[in-house]
Order: C-alpha cells, then structure tokens, then sequence
C-alpha cells in the first residue's frame, strides 16, 4: 500500500467504529505508538452497525472517512469489524491515503496460533455472513476449521456499559455453548466492541482456549506500515496541543464517561456532529 505522496507525520490517524468498540483499538494504538495525535469518530447515533444491509454500511463508512479527512489524517484505522468486512475494499479504491481494517490482523494472529486447528469467530450478523474471517485464514492456512458464531446481543449490551452483568453471563453461555462443544483452541473477538467483555468470554471458555483480540494486532500492524512508509511521529505531540479529540454522533456525555471507564488518559470531552453534512 504506497499511498503516501505529501503526508505528514505529525499529522494524525483518523480511527472510526460504529460506536465505543474501536475504543479497545484507540487503547493499543495509544500504548505501541504513544506520540501519535488519534482523531477517534464513534457513529453513536447509527449502532448497530452488525445487523444492516452492506449498502448502508459502506455510505455510513464513507461519510466518515470525510469527516475524518477534514483533519488532513495521515492514515485511517476501520476499527469495526463489520465495517472492514463490507466497506474496506470500497474505501480503499476511493481513497489517496493508507486505510487499514481489523480483520486482516485477527485472522493472522489465529492462523499462528492454533494448534488443533479450530478456531472459533465471534462477530456480528454481518461479519459472520460475509465470511471474511475464512476466507482470510484460509489463505494462510488451509488445514484449519473455522467456526463462526453470530452474537448480536453483545453489541448492546457493551454499549449499555452491562460489562460485568449475570444477563452478559447468561448470553454469553448461551452463545459459546456450540465452540465449547466443538473443542476450538482459538477464540477471535471478531467486533472490536468484544475485547471489553473479554473476562467473562475468558471465564466461560476456559483456560485452553486462546482469545485472539484483534486490536492488539492491528495496532502492530499500524506501527509497520507507517515506519515502513516513514510517517512515524518521531516527536511526542507539543505540550497542551489535543493529542487525543474524540467525536461522535450522538450522546457525547455518554460516550465520554464510557471512554473514561476504559480509557486511563483521561478523556474531558467528545463533541457530536451532525453526520448528514458530510
Ligand atoms: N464494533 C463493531 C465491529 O467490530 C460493530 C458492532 C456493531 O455496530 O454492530 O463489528
């Protein structure tokens, strides 16, 4: 990917998901590459995100890349699942700049990690329709079994802040009864909003099997492609500048407070946009 005629790197990353998810990717990227500026656009007003047509998905998607490029970013991380497995091809034709999805760097990391060859994906409707996990793991292993497990109460239930719940327990059991019983060895948190459940997805499972959580790879991934294409901040962010803005389409109080339960920095402030302007 050699898109970076003219880019700065003391630009920032735009980062995007349908909501808090991509939160669990801000967190990864702020550890591994601490001096980059992130401009984070969470579509509040729109999730889910898991349960509509790809159409809807792919212009949703694109009036965000606009959005974000408004801040002249330097690259762009799809930091939903759903949005990487129907709209990254799309974005990618239509864009000058790097843009890279979750969903690459999940189904490596399972590849390598498995050992009897079954792994487990847990997503939403739509990236389990689509199939994009198989089909990227395969092409890296093709002695593997993938079984994909749609878990569509997740995505609320994380958004609604039941983190910690008996009724996030229960579904959980009830969705991961069929994996347990097949004897995967690997788990992908196949939606980034996942990751914030992982505790009680880990408890269930039990300690033999490995949860992949994407996030963590997709920031490796970040970090080489942008040394690879020199556009590594080299420099932390000058003191008092905004390193980190926060911005959605709705409830941004909520959003905030949520941020702030997961993210240590400290978020003051989010502001809502009116997404039909772009
Ligand atoms: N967090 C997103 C994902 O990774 C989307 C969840 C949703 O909006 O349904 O798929």
């Amino acid at each position: 990917m050699e898109k970076n005629s003219g880019l700065l790197k003391s630009a920032p990353i735009g980062v995007f998901d349908s909501g808090v998810g991509g939160l669990t990717v801000v967190r990864e990227i702020m550890r591994q590459i601490p001096n980059e500026r992130i401009i984070y656009f969470g579509d509040t007003a729109r999730v889910p995100y898991g349960s509509k047509s790809k159409e809807t998905v792919i212009r949703y998607s694109e009036q965000i890349v606009r959005f974000l490029q408004t801040f002249q970013v330097k690259t762009i991380v799809v930091a939903c699942n759903t949005a990487s497995a129907y709209a990254l091809d799309t974005l990618e034709k239509n864009i000058e700049i790097p843009i890279i999805g979750v969903v690459k760097p999940g189904a490596k990391a399972a590849a390598e990690v498995t050992r009897n060859g079954k792994i487990g994906v847990i997503a939403t409707e739509a990236t389990i329709g689509s199939q994009i996990y198989t089909e990227y793991i395969k092409e890296l292993n093709r002695d593997v079994t993938i079984y994909g497990k749609a878990c569509p109460l997740f995505v609320p239930l994380v958004e609604e802040g039941l983190l910690q719940d008996p009724v996030t327990d229960e579904i959980a059991r009830r969705y991961l009864a069929e994996l347990i019983d097949i004897d995967i060895d690997t788990l992908i948190l196949g939606c980034t909003h996942y990751p914030l459940i992982r505790s009680t997805l880990g408890r269930i499972m039990g300690e033999k099997v490995t949860l992949v959580n994407p996030a963590y790879e997709t920031a490796l991934e970040l970090k080489e492609m942008l040394r690879a294409q020199e556009l590594l901040n080299d420099e932390p962010p000058a003191l008092g500048s905004n390193q980190y803005q926060f911005f959605v389409s709705d409830k941004a109080e909520k959003f905030v407070r949520f941020a702030n339960s997961i993210i240590k920095y400290g978020i003051l402030s989010a502001k809502a946009i009116n997404m039909e302007e772009y």
